[in-house]
């Protein structure tokens, strides 16, 4: 397609766009004090995916959102973002399958963009899958809980998390985060076990929800499926969506809008198909295996939150539903508590494996970004025994704890989509230039329509991520000014690839 001679090494460019050839990131995995064991095949990789997309978005947010956002029409919502995240899915595949080294995007930057964007977009990453992974871990003490109100077991009240403005330390959510980092520490084969029988569970729970629950449908109260539009008190101002104070809409829920809006909180409960592209270094054959683990886990994931959404607004009015545990109450409030039980154990069950592959991926990033120079190398050393990056997992999982015991979720989940989904607007523009960069590379999976389906990739992610609020952007804009500091006062002195470059002479640019 372009007539553009190929870049063969990493010196056509220098300074902050200095791009790592493909050749040279598949070559630092090989290098057996850095090299992860290859274990994995298209089916863990499936499991994988589905098992950290399932969480707290389908068992929390959908009665969140039904209820403040969209009503019935939540099930619109799930498609919206089921498209959305399909678009930057195919992208994500591409790349994983062209350059299969750890770190996802990052590393997909890396080849494409330069260094000062993929340190961005690694910075980036880091934010999605900590902040993700302690909102997963405060989802879960909830369902914890909640479980053991009804046995009539109940913690202390200081150490039951924060609870409408009363300060408190949630020792499950960290406790969680904890055990957790200790079973990835011990390694993948161990880990993706556990993780199998799981997401077994979890996934019989949701299907228990669509099947069971299907019979105590009530038709009436899918109307209206699409309410009408209802001014929010929210008023402008940073607290509402941006595109409403850039185009001067009057802030509002429901209606057109709020499907809109719902679609970008419920987004979250995508986040995470895009995980599995970090584990393409320890799998067998990632070429053909982690296309098909991304696309399988989406496919999945997207036919049980419609379902799933459809139900329970079925089963209950939409203004009456729990914002806590609104799959497990729509049971209760049909008169069938031991469904409602079975619910909530398979819930709380089931965001234990969310939080561990969040977990996984973030420790996998990081990795993939010592081992470039741009965080101290320090953390790239595989554990002699377990094969494992136990360093950079260790300091993770502490700082991802201590936030777990300290944060609320509602404004972080917010932050973990906006950081996602800048994150699928960089791939999506990668997929466009690694193609005319490196038109030769093997691609054994390509994106239709070249460019077109990376561009509309790219205007959906963007559209989702202008229904976010201005809060959520100032925060965002925070995170990645300081890691721009980070980058020039650490990385960019001493990348790896920087340092190859300076004792070398530079070759001529190639593109
Ligand atoms: N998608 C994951 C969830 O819903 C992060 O919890």
């Amino acid at each position: 397609m372009s007539t553009v001679r190929p870049s063969r090494n990493s010196r056509g460019r220098s300074g902050i766009f200095r791009t790592k050839t493909v050749e040279q990131s598949i070559r630092d995995t090989e290098e057996p004090e850095h090299a992860l064991k290859k274990s994995l095949s298209a089916i863990d990789l499936t499991v994988f995916g589905v098992g950290v997309v399932i969480g707290t978005g389908i068992f929390v947010l959908t009665g969140k959102v039904a209820k403040e956002n969209a009503g019935p029409s939540v099930a619109l919502a799930f498609v919206l973002a089921g498209v959305v995240c399909g678009l930057a899915a195919l992208c994500y595949a591409e790349f994983a399958s062209t350059v299969p080294v750890a770190g996802s995007a990052y590393t997909f930057s890396y080849a494409s963009l330069g260094e000062l964007p993929a340190w961005i977009i690694g910075w980036d990453l880091v934010l999605e899958l900590a902040l993700g992974c302690a909102v997963v871990a405060v989802g879960w003490s909830g369902y914890v809980r909640s479980l053991m109100d009804n046995a009539g077991w109940h913690l202390p009240v200081g150490l039951e998390g924060t609870h409408e403005g009363r300060f408190g330390f949630d020792i499950l959510a960290c406790a969680l985060v904890l055990v957790l980092t200790a079973i990835l520490v011990l390694g993948m084969k161990l880990s993706s076990r556990v993780t199998a029988v799981v997401v077994a569970i979890k996934v019989t729970v949701v299907l228990l929800v669509i099947i069971v629950g299907a019979f105590f449908i009530t038709g009436s109260n899918y109307d209206p499926f699409l309410p009408d539009s209802q001014a929010t008190e929210a008023g402008g101002g940073v607290k509402a969506p941006l595109i409403q104070v850039l185009f001067g809409f009057a802030p509002s829920n429901f209606g057109v809008m709020g499907i809109f809006s719902a679609a970008a909180v419920v987004f979250f409960a995508f986040i995470g198909f895009d995980i599995v592209a970090t584990a393409a270094e320890e799998t067998r054959n990632p070429q053909r295996d982690v296309p098909r683990g991304i696309l399988g886990s989406l496919l999945i994931c997207t036919v049980l939150y419609v379902a799933v959404s459809i139900v329970v607004t079925g089963m209950q009015k939409y203004t009456e539903l729990s914002t806590d545990a609104p799959l497990a109450d729509a049971f209760k409030a049909t008169g069938h508590p031991f469904w409602a039980g079975l619910i909530s154990f398979g819930a709380a069950v089931g965001l234990t494996t969310v939080c561990m592959i969040l977990l996984l991926g973030q420790s996998r990033v990081f990795f993939a970004m010592s081992r470039d120079g741009l965080l101290p190398r320090i953390f790239s050393r595989v554990h002699p025994k377990f094969g494992t990056p136990y360093r950079s997992t260790i300091l993770l999982g502490a700082v991802v704890a201590v936030l777990a015991g300290f944060t609320s979720i509602d404004v972080l989940a917010e932050l973990v989509n906006i950081g996602t989904l800048f994150a699928f607007v960089v791939v999506a523009l990668g997929v466009i230039i690694l193609r005319r960069t490196r038109p030769d590379l093997p691609r054994s999976f390509r994106v239709p329509f070249v460019p077109v389906v990376p561009i509309l990739s790219v205007a959906a992610s963007a559209w989702l991520m202008l229904n976010l609020t201005g809060e959520t952007w100032l925060r965002f804009a925070a995170w990645m000014v300081l890691g721009i500091v980070v980058y020039f006062v650490y990385g960019r002195r001493n990348s790896r690839l920087g340092k190859a470059d300076r004792s070398v002479p530079p070759a001529p640019t190639s593109i």
